[in-house]
């Protein structure tokens, strides 16, 4: 039996969009643990119409022919640009963090009575080692997702200059799953499955008929997040190869999430209000699943801690709110900028002030971003 939203019958539940009532309830939240399948594929049924169009009018769209010429002039190589021979020592940088922190990564009162106490600092590096070993994974497994997406709409979108544009975004889709596979084989320790609510959005995207749905869920929840997350490790990092990778990469995706801000725009214009709704749930349920994507799981999981002990530590760090919040400083304002905020009665605005996000609404949008307006490559920039 579906859960009724008490306060707006009309709308469906939090139970309903993500499975569960409360979006806080972590134990639910790490219940799901990311597995590969033994074949070492993952098939997903598109359901999309491949589009031909015989408008070939290139520049019908000056903003998004503007992009395409800055896309193909901003190209880099990932085998030649990067400065491979770098040596990494991550277990020694783990070892340093530690023992800078000064303390255990999550602090005493946090992990009294957890499995986490009896921990000293041969556990915590290697727990580091393997978070480490476990984001970059993410960060593969996401950009293969968006250099799948990124094709897909190269087939479905119905516009030539978004078509040109997408096909320059799979080049570049493929670029940065090559520098992560590579960063993650060469440098790291150890590889990870993707994440399961990553998983669960991305099989949503893929399966979807609508080829805007691609566009929202790739190119402004999930591109959006990670040009967040991109930035908050490249700000923190102290390896120059990551730092430099991240760097050309983020220069990418800053043009990505505003291919998908100028493309949406035209469309949501036109759409009436129960489909602009449907955008609505969609946004809010990416959100979720990729703020709940973050957490880890698949790393407490491989240290056999317990989903109670997983929660309960979450639940209790006092950072947890603030940097959650942070990876929505690009999806908030970008889904202002497409009427997704306040469109009907402001139910996504609703939803994102649940979620602890609203606050980041005037920050910026990403096609102001210096990195998507750049007309040349990283490498000339030196960026
Ligand atoms: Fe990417
Ligand atoms: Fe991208």
């Amino acid at each position: 039996m579906a859960i009724i939203n008490d306060d707006r019958p009309d709308m469906p539940s939090n139970f309903e969009l993500i499975g569960r009532t409360d979006i806080n309830d972590y134990e639910a939240i790490f219940d799901l643990v990311g597995r590969e399948e033994e074949s070492g594929l993952h098939f997903v049924k598109d359901n999309c119409d491949a589009a031909f169009t015989w408008d070939y009018n290139k520049g019908f769209r000056p903003q998004l022919d503007k992009l395409y010429e800055k896309a193909k002039r901003s190209q880099w190589n990932g085998t030649t640009d990067l400065p491979w021979e770098t040596p990494v020592d991550q277990e020694g940088m783990a070892t340093k963090a530690y023992r800078e922190a000064g303390q255990r990564p999550l602090g005493e009162a946090l992990i009294a009575g957890t499995a986490f106490e009896k921990w000293g600092e041969k556990e915590w590096v290697q727990f580091s080692m393997e978070y480490q070993n476990w984001t970059l994974s993410q960060f593969l497994h996401g950009e293969q997702g968006a250099l799948l997406c990124t094709a897909k709409i190269v087939e479905t979108v119905p516009w030539i200059d978004a078509k040109y544009y997408a096909a320059t975004q799979v080049m570049d889709e493929a670029r940065h799953v090559e520098v992560f596979s590579r960063y993650l084989d060469s440098k790291l320790s150890g590889h990870y499955p993707m994440n399961g609510h990553l998983g669960l959005l991305l099989d949503d995207v893929v399966a979807d008929s609508r080829w805007d749905m691609t566009y929202l869920g790739m190119q402004i929840m999930v591109e959006g997040l990670a040009l967040a997350a991109f930035g908050f490790l490249h700000a923190t990092t102290e390896e120059p190869l990551l730092k430099q990778l991240l760097r050309y990469v983020m220069a990418d995706e800053a043009r990505h999430v505003a291919f998908g801000v100028l493309s949406l725009q035209e469309i949501y214009r036109d759409m009436d209000s129960h489909e602009i709704r449907e955008r609505q749930e969609f946004a809010f349920e990416a959100a979720l699943r990729m703020r709940d994507r973050m957490q880890g799981q698949e790393v407490w999981d491989r240290f056999g801690i317990s989903k109670k002990d997983a929660a309960a530590v979450t639940l209790m760090d006092p950072d947890r709110p603030v940097f959650q919040s942070a990876l929505f400083s690009k999806i908030v304002p970008n889904c202002k900028k497409l009427g997704l905020l306040d469109a009907g009665d402001g139910w996504l605005r609703e939803k994102f002030t649940e979620m602890g996000c609203i606050q980041y609404e005037d920050f910026e949008d990403t096609t102001l971003d210096a990195d998507a307006n750049a007309d040349s490559s990283p490498v000339e920039r030196n960026v």
